[in-house]
């Protein structure tokens, strides 16, 4: 301090940032991690092994929560409401966090959001944390610290992930490299993540080699399981029953197990949403494609630890595919109209795996229905929010449980003779063998 200034005048590192410089930073956190989730709930079809899609579901969750703790902390420092709606100066970077979306191939996808777009994020936070003050800005730190850890964790998964998806796709190494580049080299141009100013940059147009993204019409399914359209005899067949005892605990697996579509359906309404329902959707949605994932995981797990072999155990496509092709408020539909017609069933199958002495069919089912009385609410939420911005009635929410039952049907009714007795062999080998054990 000079001993003659007519003020108390030091260099304090903590006073880098004033309130306003930090809301803009956090801001563009915000909307880099909601652009980067949006990305990847929409790619959650097209990633075939089981891991992938339940793991992807996680990370989708998580940037929810960190995205959410971003825009609260930005509303708590005063920053204008109106403006916490707007990329502003953070459009260019904003829109390559979404242009991966339109990533030409599986490992192009995976090799550019785990080399470069993750790692970017991470090293952002990171450097806000170490230029920050954790005395006024204290309530950041505490959340970021965990975003960090969690993005460090995201960028190990998407290593290995895409490492096994170019394993599988040798032919693909060259391009999914090239288009890594051409990510890396974009958000060098439009000035990093970081903490500076923004640099105001405009996006520059579709990037080399983009492939325009569609939904797929088929999801990818993990080849380690038995593949088929009708996963389970009763789907295809009324007569044939639901079960008890020994069965009902298999059947219940296979129907956790088999909650694969639901994590699909919930990863494509979040994204194909994103920009017509607001932030809260997107948070909701986040919650409950995680949640699907877990309940998929629960049925995985289950049939693991009694034994069974993967190979033996049917993994479907009926429910996803009999809204493929349709507008996609059908698969928040469908999401609706199967958590609504089966959630009565869970608490009695809960009490007869305890009867069983099942504790661990029990301890899932009715953990499930606590989540699936969750997911009944925001169903029917926005359904209705979404006719309502669509300018329809926001009431005619049942039209389109009811149009999704239909969807189902006749979907069902295409069901082969052959694949019939196909699922029916299967469904007697896998209860055969579950009887060995
Ligand atoms: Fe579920
Ligand atoms: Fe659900």
């Amino acid at each position: 301090m000079s001993s003659n200034s007519q003020f108390l005048l030091t260099s304090q590192p903590r006073a880098r940032w004033m309130r306003f410089d930090t809301a803009q930073i956090l801001k563009r956190f915000f909307f880099c991690e909601r652009s980067l989730l949006i990305s990847q709930a929409a790619w959650i079809p097209a990633l075939a092994p089981l891991d992938v899609k339940t793991g992807l579901a996680r990370f989708i969750w998580q940037s929810a929560e960190t995205a959410e703790a971003l825009r609260n902390r930005v509303f708590e420092l005063r920053f204008p409401s109106r403006l916490l709606e707007e990329e502003g100066t953070d459009h260019a970077l904003i829109e390559l966090f979404g242009a991966v979306k339109n990533s030409p191939s599986v490992p192009a996808y995976l090799l550019s959001v785990g080399k470069v777009l993750l790692p970017a994020l991470r090293d952002a936070f990171q450097e806000y944390l170490q230029a920050s003050d954790s005395i006024a800005d204290g309530p950041t730190h505490r959340f970021l610290s965990l975003a960090v850890t969690e993005k460090s964790e995201q960028i190990a998964a998407f290593e290995q992930w895409s490492e096994s998806a170019l394993g599988e796709n040798p032919g693909l190494r060259e391009s999914a490299q090239a288009w890594t580049q051409a990510v890396a080299r974009r958000l060098s141009d439009v000035g990093g993540v970081g903490v500076e100013p923004s640099s105001s940059a405009s996006g520059g147009g579709p990037l080399p080699g983009s492939k325009t993204y569609a939904i797929p019409d088929k999801p990818a399914r993990d080849l380690r399981f038995w593949p088929c359209r009708f996963y389970w005899p009763d789907i295809v067949d009324p007569a044939y029953p639901y079960g008890e005892g020994m069965q009902l605990q298999l059947r219940s697996a296979i129907s956790h197990l088999n909650e694969v579509w639901a994590i699909e359906n919930g990863g494509l309404t979040l994204s194909a949403f994103a920009d017509v329902l607001p932030w809260e959707w997107i948070h909701n949605a986040a919650r409950w494609t995680y949640d699907e994932s877990r309940h998929c995981r629960m049925g995985y797990e289950r049939l693991m630890a009694w034994g069974l072999n993967p190979a033996d155990i049917p993994l479907g496509t009926y429910i996803y595919e009999s809204a493929s092709g349709e507008d996609p408020i059908y698969r928040l539909g469908m999401l609706y109209f199967f958590e609504t017609k089966n959630i009565r069933h869970k608490p009695a199958r809960t009490q007869l795996f305890h009867t069983y002495g099942d504790a661990i069919s029990e301890h899932d089912m009715d953990f499930d229905w606590a989540d699936e009385t969750m997911h009944a609410g925001y169903g029917k939420h926005w359904l209705k929010e979404l006719l309502a911005v669509r300018g329809q009635d926001p009431t005619a929410y049942d039209q389109v449980r009811g149009h999704c039952e239909k969807l189902v049907r006749d979907y069902v009714s295409t069901a082969t003779r052959d694949e019939v007795s196909a699922i029916k062999r299967q469904a007697s080998a896998l209860i055969a063998r579950a009887q060995e054990k």
